[in-house]
């Protein structure tokens, strides 16, 4: 579907989609080198739990959203692809968030909700 024109090994990145390695131009989004690789899928819908892929490759659907290095919800096409980045197909799902998002769950407590959002900070989420 993809494929870029000559490539200069100097002027490359090297990162993993979905544990698999791929090499692209430096300069190109996190979602032209998940394109490149082959894996489309960004993510799973939260609801109807179906494959999403991007959309509008300009930052506005928000259909993009992946885990990139651990942190969830990040647009794939907004990212720069970067040298060892780890970038995965996120499958956050209504039924997955319901322990934090359910007001009187028993399941999990305060501390560990704000401990889950600790660890996404220190990770640099934005969210
Ligand atoms: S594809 Fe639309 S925000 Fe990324």
């Amino acid at each position: 579907m993809f494929r870029f024109l000559a490539q200069r090994p100097e002027h490359t990145v090297q990162l993993h989609i979905n544990d698999q390695e791929i090499n692209v131009p430096a300069g190109s989004s996190v979602w032209a080198a998940m394109a490149v690789a082959g894996e489309t899928t960004t993510r799973l819908s939260s609801v109807s739990e179906k494959e999403r892929s991007a959309y509008c490759a300009m930052g506005v659907c928000f259909e993009c959203l992946v885990e990139v290095d651990g942190v969830p919800n990040r647009q794939a096409c907004l990212i720069e692809a970067r040298e060892g980045m780890q970038v995965k197909r996120q499958e956050i799902t209504q039924e997955s968030c319901l322990p934090y998002l359910t007001p009187n769950s028993t399941e999990i407590s305060p501390d560990e909700v704000v401990q889950v959002f600790d660890v996404q900070r220190e990770k640099g989420a934005s969210c």
